[in-house]
């Protein structure tokens, strides 16, 4: 037996327990993978609360959060050539990794399990899945080239501090970043020009302005408006959170690339890259980390440790 966190119904945080479930198999086609750390996302707590339930569905009672984690390949089922037990690899994709144990789909088409390079520790692989992942979909899609000037909303944040990095690694000539003045020092660490969101925010972006492209990881008409004015090509804007005014104003909503995690760690490559971890949580107090991701301000990401 190993302990999975689960919920039975939607709602907040408190609805998550931890539980003893049997240790899974590998069928064929599945690996068996140890989680040795597991990323948590703003996806978890909507999710959980059902507000994404006609995109994201959950098997209720027993339902599992969850959608990245770091791990080592325990078994392999039948049929599998891409794994070897021993491997480290990174889980991503859908809902279900808050627990120690997990059999997974490990088929290239299946996109859920790529190989960890060795470079990244566990937390740091745990974590990239949907930050650094979102970020470079997301900076595909406005066509970013070297020497471009940036506006990224909600910089200080798991996504917007990625965000930041992978385009300073695609050559951008600028990148400035909103975020809350305490979180100033994380974004300029990451190598942007940090800047206020909040009343005041078009004066406060006048003087870097025009950008280029935009990545907006904030959401609301505030960011919104500023997208939409201060970067002219309509195509070099894009938002990650779901959004009428973002809608209203011709400004898509991110669409992933597949093969999104392989393709990230291609550009990352030997490139010093490390995302803040603001706060770790035993697996069996997840929703204690849910509450704090769904309060705001983290600074950084949240770490689940199994037997932690
Ligand atoms: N579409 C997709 O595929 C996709 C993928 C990943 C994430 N998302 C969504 O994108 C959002 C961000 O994800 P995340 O993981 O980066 O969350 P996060 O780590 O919680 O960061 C959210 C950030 O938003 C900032 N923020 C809050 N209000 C703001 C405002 N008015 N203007 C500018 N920034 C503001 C916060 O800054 P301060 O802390 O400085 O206040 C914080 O850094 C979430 O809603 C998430 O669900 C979507």
């Amino acid at each position: 037996m190993s302990t999975a966190v689960l919920f039975d119904g939607y709602g907040d945080p408190g609805e998550l327990y931890p539980a003893e479930v049997p240790d899974p198999v590998a069928g064929p086609g599945q690996v068996v993978v140890w989680y040795t750390a597991i990323g948590v996302n703003p996806i978890d707590w909507k999710i959980l609360s059902g507000e994404v339930r006609e995109h994201v569905p959950v098997r209720l009672p027993g339902g599992c959060l969850g959608v990245e984690a770091a791990g080592v390949v325990v078994e392999v089922g039948a049929g599998v050539r891409r794994f070897r037990a021993g491997d480290r690899v990174i889980r991503h994709g859908r809902p279900g990794a808050f627990r120690e144990y997990e059999a997974v789909a490990a088929s290239q088409a299946a996109d859920e399990l790529t190989l960890c390079p060795d470079r990244f520790p566990d937390e740091q692989a745990a974590v990239l899945p949907v930050a650094a992942g979102t970020a470079y979909s997301a900076l595909r899609r406005v066509g970013l080239r070297p020497g471009e000037r940036l506006l990224v909303h909600g910089a200080s944040g798991g996504v917007g501090l990625a965000v930041v990095r992978l385009a300073l690694l695609l050559g951008a000539g600028e990148v400035v970043g909103t975020a809350s003045p305490a979180r100033h020092g994380l974004v300029r660490a990451a190598g942007a020009t940090p800047v206020a969101y909040g009343e005041g925010l078009p004066r406060r972006l006048v003087e870097h302005a025009p950008f280029h492209a935009s990545v907006d990881c904030a959401g609301g008409p505030e960011s919104t408006g500023a997208a939409a004015r201060f970067v002219t090509g309509a195509g070099r804007r894009v938002t990650i959170v779901p959004d009428p005014s973002a809608r209203a104003l011709g400004i898509p909503l991110l669409e992933h690339l597949p093969l999104e995690l392989a393709s990230t760690l291609d550009l990352i490559g030997t490139a010093p890259f490390e995302l803040p971890v603001a706060a770790r949580y035993p697996l069996e107090r997840a929703g204690e980390a849910l509450a704090h991701s769904r309060r705001g301000g983290v600074g950084g990401k949240l770490v689940l440790l199994p037997g932690g």
